[in-house]
């Protein structure tokens, strides 16, 4: 039973697509972005202030089996914690087990208005 069940599903779970027709504001005056180290998920995506003051946005599940994904300041990459996968703010996979890349998405600011799209 348990071989039968790794045979379907140890590998490659269905993950949910990334999400598309993104269109949405943030003040990045909030708290979670103007810490240091930090980040927020909205709609199924995580935004985070990179080392140079620009912000980065990448669809929060991991490629690999889903799970929701951790940004780390001191390399402005994500990390998995349920398999360690790491992914560039680029979204490329730089550590598996996770081989497709995060989706990325455009940031505008414009004041304190941060505008994320697809
Ligand atoms: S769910 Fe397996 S590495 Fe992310």
């Amino acid at each position: 039973m348990l071989i039968s069940s790794c045979l379907n599903g140890c590998y490659g779970n269905e993950v949910s697509p990334a999400p598309a027709n993104v269109d949405f504001a943030l003040d990045v005056t909030s708290e979670p972005l103007t810490a240091n180290g930090s980040s927020l998920i909205k709609s199924g995506i995580i935004v985070a202030p990179t080392l140079t003051g620009a912000f980065i946005a990448v669809s929060s599940a991991c490629t690999h089996q889903g799970t929701t994904v951790q940004f780390q300041s001191t390399s402005s990459s994500f990390y998995c914690p349920n398999h360690g996968a790491k992914s560039s703010q680029n979204g490329s996979v730089t550590n598996g087990p996770a081989s497709k890349a995060l989706a990325v998405y455009t940031t505008t600011l414009t004041g304190t208005s941060l505008r994320v799209t697809s």
